[in-house]
């Protein structure tokens, strides 16, 4: 699995941290930037990574930025796209077992390290339920997505 990383400066920090985690873990991974704690804005580099789990160059992403709202927009912009902004273990594990979420938005400035380094890990874990019902409703996204993303 390759993972594209991406944040602004609200989570530059905590995407070093992430950074570490994931290299001890073997994950492999690019970091998209931002590089430094300088102001900028979370589009510029949500999109960057976004767009290549979009176009399937990456299986997963994670997006920082300090709330995890704006990544979090950015990054469903793109069809494909499956993301969400976990502050909790709980919702972490259903955004893959129900959603299949592709990308994970964490939010430097209300997740501390440590529960940053579990929720990903969860999210590494956690395997898409292929239920009926959460495929269908997948099915039904798909639809959407082809219907108001022209
Ligand atoms: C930056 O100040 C902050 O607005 C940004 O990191 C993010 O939380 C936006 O949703």
């Amino acid at each position: 699995m390759k993972v594209a990383l991406a944040a602004d400066h609200g989570g530059f920090r905590l995407k070093e941290t992430i950074k570490d985690f994931l290299g001890e873990r073997g994950v492999a991974f690019h970091d998209f930037g931002c590089y430094s704690e300088k102001s900028c804005d979370y589009i510029d580099w949500g999109e960057k990574a976004a767009e290549k789990v979009a176009k399937g160059e990456f299986e997963r992403g994670i997006l920082i930025c300090g709330t995890g709202l704006g990544m979090n927009i950015v990054a469903n912009k793109f069809p494909g796209v499956r993301a969400a902004a976990c502050y909790d273990l709980y919702a972490t594990r259903q955004s893959r077992e129900h959603n299949d979420c592709n990308i994970l938005v964490l939010a430097g400035r209300m997740t501390g390290e440590d529960l940053a380094r579990e929720i990903v890990n969860e999210w590494l874990t956690a395997k898409f339920k292929k239920d009926e019902r959460y495929k269908r409703r997948l099915e039904k996204l798909k639809k959407l997505e082809q219907k108001n993303f022209k």
